[in-house]
């Protein structure tokens, strides 16, 4: 790793719009914390014009997560420089020719990650229409600022779009986790309960207060499942419960285990939503018996990042511990996620605002991270991260300092 990673402020050169210089952008400058890995820096990209079915976001909000992490401090799997980020929050300022379902104005949300363009921690984001939902899909009135002044309106907005953005990454996550790794048939529509016969199985979701865990219990609710358990702190115990944990463990108790075979007996399924060599993985072997199915989120962390310590990482549960002779351990690699063309067409376009409209789907609780510039408030979020600062919620941050109005948008929405 010899360059640092950057976040990108997109050049507004090619923009369509025009817009009046923002001085403080248009310089790039690099910020000198203390770190043992390399700061985060700003770099100006080329504005990208969207192409097909792709929109340009002005990405308001994104949530950091461990995998920027372990990418600023790891280097895991980039060759820095490298754009940060995957989940964004923000409004469509240009449409591709073959956009359909996204017009100029919409607010929207989404897990974008494939590309530098799509990648989240820039001022303005290029991915096709199937990555991202409208927030009005996920019952969050827009308001036409008639009645209220234009600042409550937005701001109103704003709150829900920080909410919003905890969701595309790890919704995504969970889904095609159960659906890929675990076998689990999640239909659309819900179908009835008594249709489901797997619906009694047992299963263990282990890390259930973190964000994948708590998007993984409250989908297994929706399907009905009866007897889903989850790991968490004392703390998270009930958030897990109104997840929709039937019972909740203390993963700290030096007896979890024990006390997991003894109540439950026979566990047919395994999330590990942690990944972690000492943390879970240790346990849920010694939990797992011949016939189980257990999926790991990877990647395994086999040393966790801190101040002035270099994490490693091992990319094959099966075999960093001792599995009982039967049990089937798979890693889940949810960037592979739109290999199944229902889960490309639907998941984040129809079923994530759904789910969350309805109240299926809570959004994590936010912790707003403040800060005067965009690298700021990144590098106080990824300090919440290595320094695990973070228990049952997603450190949230406003992206852009550049609004729509300012890249020259003029709030005229196009009727397509
Ligand atoms: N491969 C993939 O496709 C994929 C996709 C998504 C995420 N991931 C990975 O999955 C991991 C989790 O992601 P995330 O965003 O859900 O993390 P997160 O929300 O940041 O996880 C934080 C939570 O983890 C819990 N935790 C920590 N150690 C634990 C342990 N030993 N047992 C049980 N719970 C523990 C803590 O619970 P308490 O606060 O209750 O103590 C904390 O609330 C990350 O490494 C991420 O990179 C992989």
């Amino acid at each position: 790793m010899n360059a640092p990673p950057i976040i990108a402020l997109t050049s507004f050169a090619s923009n369509p719009h025009p817009h009046p210089p923002i001085t403080h952008n248009v310089h790039p400058h690099r910020h000198h914390y203390y770190r043992p890995r390399r700061p985060l820096t700003t770099t100006l990209l080329q504005t990208p014009t969207p192409l097909d079915n792709e929109v340009l976001i002005n990405n308001l909000y994104t949530a950091s997560t461990p995998l920027d992490l372990h990418q600023a401090d790891g280097g895991l799997l980039v060759t820095h420089p490298q754009v940060l980020g995957d989940g964004v929050a923000g409004r469509v300022v240009a449409v591709g020719p073959t956009a359909t379902r996204l017009k100029v104005g919409d607010y929207v949300f989404g897990f974008t990650w494939r590309t530098q363009k799509e990648k989240a921690f820039q001022d303005l984001v290029c991915a096709p229409e199937f990555l991202v939902a409208r927030v009005v899909d996920a019952g969050v009135e827009e308001g036409n600022g008639e009645g209220q002044g234009k600042g409550e309106v937005q701001e109103g907005i704003n709150e829900r779009l920080k909410a919003l953005v905890t969701v595309p990454n790890n919704f995504v996550s969970a889904w095609h986790a159960l659906v890929t790794d675990l076998g689990i048939a999640l239909s659309w529509p819900i179908p009835k309960f008594d249709e489901n016969e797997d619906r009694t199985k047992t299963i263990l979701v282990w890390g259930g207060s973190g964000s994948v865990g708590q998007y993984a219990l409250q989908i297994l609710r929706a399907y009905g499942y009866q007897n889903v358990y989850a790991t968490a702190s004392k703390r998270n115990a009930e958030l897990v419960r109104e997840c929709g944990a039937k019972g909740v463990f203390d993963y700290s108790d030096p007896h979890v285990v024990e006390a997991i075979v003894k109540e439950l007996g026979t566990v047919d399924l395994v999330l590990d939503c942690i990944g972690h060599l000492s943390g879970t993985l240790a346990p849920i072997s010694r939990i797992a018996k011949a016939g189980a199915r257990v999926a790991v989120m990877l990647p395994v962390i086999v040393r966790d990042a801190a101040e002035g310590v270099k994490p490693e990482f091992a990319m094959d549960p099966s075999s960093v511990v001792r599995w009982e002779e039967g049990v089937e351990v798979r890693d889940v690699r949810t960037h592979f996620y739109l290999e199944n063309a229902m889960h490309r067409e639907m998941l984040q376009p129809v079923i994530m605002p759904e789910l969350v409209r309805r109240g299926i789907v809570k959004p994590n609780r936010q912790r707003v991270v403040e800060g005067r510039t965009m690298v700021e408030r990144a590098e106080k979020a990824l300090g919440l991260l290595r320094g695990k600062g973070l228990s049952g919620e997603r450190a949230v941050w406003k992206v852009s300092d550049v609004e729509a109005r300012d890249l020259g948008w003029d709030g005229e929405v196009d009727e397509r």
